[in-house]
């Protein structure tokens, strides 16, 4: 039978070597994406979701794991990927103001990828018009620079860059928390309506976890480098397992009175936020979890299924499992 997963990750792990030590920037991740879901990837700041993403589109090679694109191992960096599937996974970076060469004009910019994977050889005018057309820019926009442009308009751009080799999935970094919210509106949509168009599979990466009730059908949070919950997303919005999950829901703003009677009581955190080099021992949310137990310093907790599709890391559940 075929399988319903675009991209597999296993066990993932992505380490940076830095003078003070070593950054586990990704440690030891697995999900899946479905083709033509949005899967969506939470966390706080240097939680390791660019670094998921930048290991996925092969930006770095992995410390460990593997990444199967359509059962195809694409645990190498980009460079020694098969060049048939190289294109296939494209990324929109989290800051269009230095992902976009400043050097380059739009056009250049657009055309590279064409013809870095020889879709295009000559004079690639027409196909650039169609990608600017397709995002809503003005054609000529072609001739002008990215700082000639405002920040949404880049990220059209990025995403236009993208869109230009006809890709299957896309990971898309914060590709709107830099802007203004009405302009976040235009490219979420437009996003949502080319997923539809060309059969796109994105792995979506955010802070914004209203954004991502609406964009993701599941979701998995971060938290240094680990996943500590992973549940399809209304699952994860009703029944917040992990107390991380929890604190983090119990923080975002909401509209009517049913989401507020949904929202976790306030859970305050109790200790101080480690860095990615102080990695606490045990379960690593253990200094600021409220409902720690005495196993918590000392045991890593394993990711248990506690309903279909539902995993959680966390001492809470260990009897719990299905
Ligand atoms: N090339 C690198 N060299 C060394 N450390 C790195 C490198 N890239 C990322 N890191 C570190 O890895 C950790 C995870 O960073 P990452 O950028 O993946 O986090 P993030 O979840 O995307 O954060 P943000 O929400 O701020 O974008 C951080 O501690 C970061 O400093
Ligand atoms: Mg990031």
């Amino acid at each position: 039978m075929p399988s319903e997963n675009i991209l597999e990750v296993i066990n993932l792990k992505k380490y940076f070597k830095v003078s003070k030590g070593v950054i586990k920037a990704v440690d030891d991740i697995s999900f899946t994406v479905k083709y033509g879901e949005t899967f969506g990837l939470v966390g706080e700041s240097g939680s390791g979701k660019s670094t998921t993403g930048h290991v996925v589109v092969g930006l770095y090679a992995p410390t460990s794991g593997k990444i199967l694109y359509e059962g195809i191992d694409m645990s190498m960096g980009v460079e020694r990927r098969p060049l048939n599937l190289k294109k296939k996974i494209q990324m929109v970076f989290q800051d269009p103001a230095t992902s976009l060469n400043p050097k380059r004009t739009i056009k250049q910019i657009i055309e590279l990828p064409l013809k870095v994977h020889g879709i295009s050889h000559g004079d690639a005018s027409q196909k650039v018009a169609e990608l600017l057309q397709m995002v809503e820019l003005p054609v000529e926009y072609m001739d002008r620079y990215p700082t000639e442009l405002g920040g949404g308009e880049r990220q059209m751009v990025a995403i236009a860059r993208a869109l230009a080799v006809n890709p299957s999935f896309i990971i898309l970094d914060e590709p709107t928390s830099a802007l203004d919210v009405s302009i976040q509106a235009k490219i979420i949509n437009m996003l949502m309506r080319f997923q539809k168009e060309f059969d796109l599979s994105y792995l979506f990466i955010t802070h914004n976890l209203s954004l991502m009730r609406n964009v993701a059908s599941r979701v998995a949070i971060m938290y240094l480098g680990k996943i500590a919950e992973l549940a399809p997303t209304e699952e994860f919005f009703y029944n917040p397992l992990h107390p991380y999950t929890k604190m983090l829901l119990s923080s975002i703003p909401v509209i009517t009175d049913e989401e507020e009677a949904m929202k976790p009581k306030k859970v305050i955190s109790t200790g101080e936020i480690p860095g990615a080099l102080n990695v606490p021992p045990g379960c690593s949310f253990h200094p600021r979890c409220p409902e720690r137990l005495e196993i918590c310093d000392k045991v890593d907790p394993c990711m248990l299924e506690i309903s279909p599709g539902h995993f959680v890391r966390c001492h809470l559940y260990n009897s719990m499992k299905v």
